[in-house]
């Protein structure tokens, strides 16, 4: 049944009808759509102003949980960054080329600090607003600041108090440009200040927050609402008028000097300067163009800017129509921020990739989108018609393929995990084979399949010399013992060696994918890979028991690595999860599950589940398994791999046992607060789920 709409009737029934079902002509979604939920307690998400898979997106950065950029952690604000991703783990990315508003005491220059954490200030409590296009706070200091965007421009209103407030001394405002970002991980930089217009341009060399090599990103800042009284830069904690260009590099021992430029203004006539910020990564003359052509009036043009972002949103979400059936408001918070989180990730970097050239659309920060991709399993358990994100934004879902593809043609590889136009770590399989395949089974138009398949059968057969950022790992081992051996013997290319289950499992789901794109496109491997895509069963050791605090968990038959020759060797099937108390990443204890348990990588068979129910046993076994999982404390919901499992009983014919393990984890875990999330958001990963779990069937 085809339709153009998704009908969620919250809390349990879900339509979906063609024509019939209209909003209320005066509904407005973006009512229900809170930037600031998951914005503490390691959501991470962005609570900034952005389009939908905007380039730019403003936000204020603290000094304490910063992924995101900000946080609602009551940490200090160390200043207003451009550029942000969303919901990610690990090291905090972009947030280059921060602007920090001051005064400097007694007019001197040399009174105001400049480095990031002594000039920071307090945010006013309460004073934070937020919402699709628009953030806003008032510092300790009583200067405001309130920030928009288009696709590659921040545009940011400072109003400064009078001087008065300052105790008179304080004449000038000021505003700071650092040449850093979050992580302080700026290689060089330069700047330089227009001396009559204060123009202020330049770019730096930054490391990607969780992958290889590095990138260059430019920016272009224009001033309006005062004139200017001076400007200069600063270098540590001294600032001059004198030069109006500076060029900072890392010494030999690698000490992180502060540097950047400052223009001060005379008292701006209503006490408002606006601030426009063009960014590129092609050339500090592409920020300035990106800047006048998207804001020509830099200076009255924020509310109009800021309409056009919130209508952008509107029309993002107007396929989505819900009958909310006496659910709370809460509820309907999550849902509506949940799916807006999700068009955050991947950005829209088309026009400004400097790696090649091509007329192809360039999406970048591909985080753990592929790890999201679960969720668009789940949706297909559910037979519905559509997959989520190809009804309401086709288009978009369908140019982030064509990205890949084009990723593909140009670096060899398809990414797995890619961010600020460097190759991310893989963390398993090479998952970009489920993106692509899902759009093919879902019809997504516009796609070179071909290419597609070239690329998939790449990931499949081509060991590449560094799999720890491309392709996968051990693959000798997978054609000749169709498993990932327990400390493999893999000469032909490098990688953490670890994972082997995990790997096993994800590299079975992969051919699975590609075994299905064969048989679309009428290719001869259909069977070979059809034929791989069972190679989960090989890890599979039947009288594995696993003790659960201390007494037997009463189950047998779980995943355990295995030897070259054959020979099991052993894991216990609560490590790497909640109970063990062990965290196991790439770096910190690497294991052969990853970030998640034994218990759970038995479940991750999406393409193969009546297979799996047979060897646990049928379904009430199943069942029983399922449940303990869930109760016992071993299920982990604030981690992606645990989404299936949230489903699966319907395999066992117990769908109304779904629903229950659903209403379980929300609102319990997922909520309109700003902890309202259970881990990080992984560009908006918990947020579809929550949205899928909603939907019911
Ligand atoms: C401000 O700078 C002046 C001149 O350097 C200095 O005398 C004064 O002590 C400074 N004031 C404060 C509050 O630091
Ligand atoms: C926050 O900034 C204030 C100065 O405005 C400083 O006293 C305080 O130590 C800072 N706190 C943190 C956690 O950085
Ligand atoms: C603001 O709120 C935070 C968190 O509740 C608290 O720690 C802090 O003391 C408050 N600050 C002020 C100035 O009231
Ligand atoms: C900052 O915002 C607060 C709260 O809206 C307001 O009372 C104050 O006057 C503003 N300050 C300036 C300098 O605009
Ligand atoms: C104004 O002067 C008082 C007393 O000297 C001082 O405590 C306060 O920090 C000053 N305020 C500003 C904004 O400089
Ligand atoms: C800046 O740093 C990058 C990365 O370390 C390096 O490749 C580049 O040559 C440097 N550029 C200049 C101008 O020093
Ligand atoms: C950065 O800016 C400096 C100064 O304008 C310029 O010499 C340099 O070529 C720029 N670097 C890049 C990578 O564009
Ligand atoms: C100050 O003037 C600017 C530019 O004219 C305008 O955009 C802004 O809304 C004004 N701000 C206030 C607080 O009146
Ligand atoms: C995709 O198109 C094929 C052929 O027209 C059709 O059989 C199939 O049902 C479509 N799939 C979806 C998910 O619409
Ligand atoms: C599949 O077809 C290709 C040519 O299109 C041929 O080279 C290859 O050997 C065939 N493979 C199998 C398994 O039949
Ligand atoms: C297989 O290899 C493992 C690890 O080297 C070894 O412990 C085991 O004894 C071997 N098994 C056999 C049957 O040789
Ligand atoms: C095991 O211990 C943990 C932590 O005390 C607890 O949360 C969990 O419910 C226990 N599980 C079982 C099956 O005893």
């Amino acid at each position: 049944m085809p339709c153009n709409s998704l009908v969620f009737a919250l809390p349990l029934i879900s339509l979906c009808r063609a024509q019939s079902a209209q909003r209320a002509p005066d509904f407005d979604p973006l009512q229900y759509v809170d930037p600031l939920i998951g914005s503490t307690n390691g959501g991470n998400v962005f609570a900034g102003a952005s389009l939908p898979y905007g380039m730019a997106k403003a936000v204020a950065d603290v000094s304490g949980q910063n992924t995101g950029g900000f946080s609602s952690d009551g940490s200090n604000i160390t200043g207003f960054s451009h550029m942000h991703d969303s919901g990610t783990g690990g090291n905090p990315s972009l947030g280059n080329f921060p602007l920090l508003p001051q005064y400097c005491l007694e007019d001197d220059i040399n009174n105001c600090s400049y480095a990031k954490y002594a000039r920071a200030a307090f945010a006013v409590n309460d004073s934070i607003v937020a919402r699709p296009g628009y953030f806003a706070l008032s510092l300790e200091n009583g200067i405001n600041a309130s920030m928009t965007t288009t696709e590659h421009t921040a545009l940011y209103r400072f109003s400064f108090p009078p001087a008065a407030a300052n105790n008179g001394s304080a004449l000038h405002p000021q505003i700071v440009l650092d040449l850093t970002d979050i992580a302080d991980t700026r290689q060089n930089a330069s700047i330089s200040i227009a001396p009559h217009t204060g123009r202020v341009q330049g770019n730096g060399t930054f490391l990607p927050s969780f992958g290889a090599g590095s990138y260059v990103s430019h920016f272009c800042a224009d001033f309006a609402g005062a004139s200017m009284y001076d400007s200069g830069v600063f270098v540590n904690s001294r600032a001059g008028t004198e030069p109006k260009e500076l060029y900072v590099t890392r010494g030999f021992n690698l000490f992180y000097i502060q540097a950047g430029g400052f223009v001060r203004f005379d008292r701006p006539e209503n006490g408002t300067i606006s601030v426009r910020v063009g960014m590129s990564f092609v050339s500090a003359e592409q920020a300035c163009q990106n800047a006048e052509k998207e804001l020509p009036e830099l200076a009255s043009d924020f509310d109009g800017a800021a309409q056009r972002v919130e209508s952008a949103w509107r029309k993002q979400l107007s396929p989505i129509i819900v009958e909310p059936g006496g659910v709370s408001d809460d509820l309907q918070r999550s849902f509506w921020s949940g799916i807006y989180r999700t068009m955050m990730s991947p950005q829209d970097y088309t026009g400004e990739n400097p790696l090649w050239l091509s007329k192809e659309p360039y999406y970048d920060s591909f985080y753990w989108y592929m790890r999201s991709v679960p969720g668009a399993i789940i949706w297909d358990s559910f037979r519905a018609q559509h997959p989520f994100l190809t009804i309401i934004d086709p288009q978009s879902q369908s140019r982030m393929v064509r990205s890949l593809l084009d990723t593909y043609k140009h670096e060899g590889w398809l990414p797995d995990c890619r961010m600020s136009l460097c190759k991310g770590w893989t963390q398993g399989g090479s998952n970009a084979d489920v993106v692509l395949t899902d759009a093919y089974v879902k019809n997504l138009t516009d796609i070179d399949w071909e290419l597609a398949y070239e690329a998939i059968v790449n990931d499949a057969e081509n060991e590449p010399l560094e799999w720890s950022k491309e392709g996968r790992g051990g693959l000798q081992s997978w054609r000749e013992l169709d498993y990932i051996p327990y400390l493999d013997y893999d000469y032909l290319g490098f990688g953490t060696n670890s994972r082997s289950i995990s790997r096993t499992v994800e590299y079975a789901y992969n051919d699975f994918c590609l075994s299905t794109l064969a048989r679309g496109l009428g290719k001869n491997t259909t069977t070979k890979y059809l034929a791989r895509s069972g190679n989960w069963r090989n890890l599979y050791k039947a009288d594995q028991r696993s003790t659960v605090n201390g007494s037997d968990s009463g189950f047998a038959g779980f995943l355990q690595p295995k030897y070259l020759n054959g020979t099991w060797g052993f894991q216990d099937p609560i490590l790497c999860g909640a109970i063990s108390d062990t965290f196991c990443s790439l770096t910190s204890n690497p294991s052969e599950t990853f970030e998640s348990t034994v218990w759970e990588y038995l479940f991750y068979v999406p393409h193969d589940v009546a297979s799996l129910i047979d060897l646990l046993g049928g379904a009430d076994e199943f069942v029983r398994r399922l449940n303990y999982f869930h109760d016992s404390g071993i299920a982990e919901i604030g981690n992606e791999p645990v989404f299936l499992t949230v489903f699966m009983y319907h395999y066992a014919g117990r769908p109304a046992l779904s629903a229950k393990r659903s209403h379980y984890y929300i609102p319990r875990f997922f909520n309109a607060t700003p902890e309202g999330l259970p881990g990080n958001d992984d560009s908006g990963a918990m947020g579809s789920f929550n949205a899928f779990s909603m939907m019911g069937e």
